[in-house]
């Protein structure tokens, strides 16, 4: 078993001389917050103490430090990425009905679907209000792409619901709208900030996509296999909304369970057995290491882009934090 990816990330934070890093993040999130009122306030008290790993602010801000100093408006486009990436997770739990998140019942669970929808949007708008106050419209640019590839790929996910058909190319169609992208769109983001050339967007842009593809395809594994009190989530939430991911899909090629599967899916039947037994299927043919496997190519991927950008600390803490989410539990 990895390390869970928040002790991996202060370690980073010791090994690295002036690495801004989690608290100065957690600072400007609660600041950005602070004006909420009543319901809204207890709405973004609950979100902004159940933590996360804040992989997209980090990536905002270490992607600038890899081409200049630490600047104010670097720290407030992670913030904004930050709460972007809240926003869609609030909006998340109530697409997927999921009633935990971060190891505490979601937004909708607790105040329902009226006010998390309300919350989501007032997070969105703290983050465009960051962003136009300190006038970062590349940033800004790079978010709204982040955010409408996300929508699009919510759209096309949910129009494949229990479709047993769906193709590899559509999965990660869908992954890198609705997740790499985003990632993608963080790194370019601080790498804007800091007056990258387009040679330079270009390639932390391929870093972050990669990582995204990674990162989705891990999060995928873990709805299987991960543990509850880990993940934070609950478990195997993907198949019981209808969405079907790489496991299932290459599960599915083996023809010794294709109809088997197929039938689960069609005749929506997840009881917790069939669901067990599906986890021991796909650890017992081999499938869940093929699935890292897989992730595993993409982590390099990024990792190779790296090599072709200025070597300093903030290109190794990059390539640290790649590994890093390779050995996710979290
Ligand atoms: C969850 O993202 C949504 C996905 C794209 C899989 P994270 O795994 O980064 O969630 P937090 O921020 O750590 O809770
Ligand atoms: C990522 O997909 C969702 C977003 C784009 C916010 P998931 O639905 O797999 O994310 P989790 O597993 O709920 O965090
Ligand atoms: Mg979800
Ligand atoms: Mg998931």
């Amino acid at each position: 078993m990895g390390i869970s990816t928040k002790e991996g990330l202060q370690r980073i934070k010791f090994s690295s001389v002036d690495f801004i890093g989690i608290e100065e993040i957690e600072k400007e999130l609660n600041h950005s917050l602070e004006d909420a009122k009543d319901v809204m306030k207890e709405m973004c008290q609950h979100i902004l103490s159940a933590g996360g790993k804040r992989v997209r602010p980090l990536l905002v801000l270490n992607s600038g430090l890899v081409f200049s100093g630490q600047t104010s408006q670097l720290l407030q486009a992670a913030t904004a990425a930050e709460l972007i990436h809240m926003a869609s997770l609030v909006h998340d739990d109530i697409i997927d009905n999921s009633d935990l998140r971060r190891n505490k019942p979601s937004i909708n669970k607790v105040w329902g679907t009226h006010f998390a929808v309300l919350c989501g949007d007032y997070l969105f708008s703290k983050a465009f209000g960051i962003l136009s106050r300190n006038r970062l419209i590349a940033s800004m640019d790079l978010m709204v792409e982040a955010i409408q590839n996300m929508c699009q790929g919510e759209i096309i996910q949910a129009g494949e619901r229990f479709n047993h058909e769906i193709s590899i190319d559509r999965y990660y169609e869908i992954i890198g709208m609705k997740t790499a992208i985003f990632l993608q769109c963080c790194c370019k983001s601080g790498a804007a900030v800091s007056e990258a050339n387009s040679f330079q967007l270009q390639m932390i842009g391929e870093y972050g996509l990669n990582l995204g593809y990674a990162f989705q395809i891990i999060d995928d594994i873990l709805d299987f296999c991960g543990r509850v009190e880990t993940t934070g989530k609950p478990k195997c939430e993907d198949v019981r909304q209808g969405n079907i991911t790489l496991p299932l899909i290459l599960l599915m090629k083996d023809p010794a369970y294709s109809a088997w599967v197929t039938e689960t899916i069609h005749n929506r039947e997840f009881s917790e057995e069939t669901l067990a037994e599906v986890i021991f299927v796909l650890n017992d043919k081999g499938i869940i290491k093929e699935c890292f496997h897989i992730a595993a190519k993409h982590i390099l991927k990024a990792k190779e882009c790296l090599t072709l950008l200025p070597q300093n600390a903030y290109t190794q803490l990059l390539d640290e934090l790649a590994d890093m989410l390779q050995a996710r539990v979290n």
